[in-house]
């Protein structure tokens, strides 16, 4: 079988980029990670990353004198690595227009929240603020609007009385682990289409 090769872009953490590691190990899962970029040499998903055998590589944005610079780097380097699509796991940059259309329909993201509600930072915070019952996580490819690109899966998730925002992050996290490896399933599929802004899966 011809697995979708995947980078995954990270910041930080890496629960979710250890979530796709762990369903890419499963036999006959149809995308293989073939790297892990973090613009954070000390962002612990390299440390899963290099447990799982996944080349990794760091590109410090602080090393380019700007955003444009930075993102070519980027798109170099997932050209070198063969990627097809990119996976945004907690990668904490705001990337150019420049690159989001390099990549357009191959770059996907997920957020901690029921896109379009709660966009941006601190999302689970603003879900407490607001005093929504329910809200849970996002898988959506990204477009030059931050966090509102075509939705491919969602699932919600209660928010329970006395939550606080790390509460609330732990339970969302859990869908976000199931969420984003059935995306990269859909995807490495062939099944998964955007018409008129929308995603389709077939
Ligand atoms: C997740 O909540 C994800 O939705 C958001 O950033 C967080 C990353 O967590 N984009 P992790 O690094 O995958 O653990």
């Amino acid at each position: 079988m011809q697995k979708l090769p995947v980078a995954v872009l990270i910041s930080g953490r890496g629960s979710n980029l250890q979530a796709l590691i762990d369903a890419a190990a499963q036999p006959g899962f149809p995308a293989k990670i073939v790297a892990v970029i973090s613009n954070k040499k000390e962002a612990y998903g390299l440390t899963r990353a290099q447990n799982a055998g996944i080349p990794t590589y760091v590109l410090n944005h602080k090393d380019y004198p700007g955003r444009e610079h930075f993102d070519e780097a980027l798109h170099m380097k997932l050209l070198e690595t063969g990627a097809e699509l990119v996976c945004l796991a907690g990668f904490m940059r705001l990337i150019t227009e420049k690159f989001v259309d390099s990549w357009q329909n191959r770059l996907i993201n997920i957020h901690p929240s029921l896109l379009p509600s709660f966009k941006g930072l601190h999302a689970q915070q603003q879900a407490l603020d607001t005093g929504v019952k329910l809200s849970g996580c996002t898988v959506h490819f990204v477009t030059k609007e931050m966090d509102a690109g075509p939705i491919i899966t969602q699932e919600v998730v209660p928010v329970l009385e006395g939550d606080t925002a790390e509460a609330l992050e732990a339970r969302i996290l859990e869908a976000e682990h199931r969420c984003y490896p059935q995306a990269l399933r859909w995807i490495a599929e062939g099944r998964v289409r955007v018409e008129n802004g929308k995603v389709r899966i077939t």
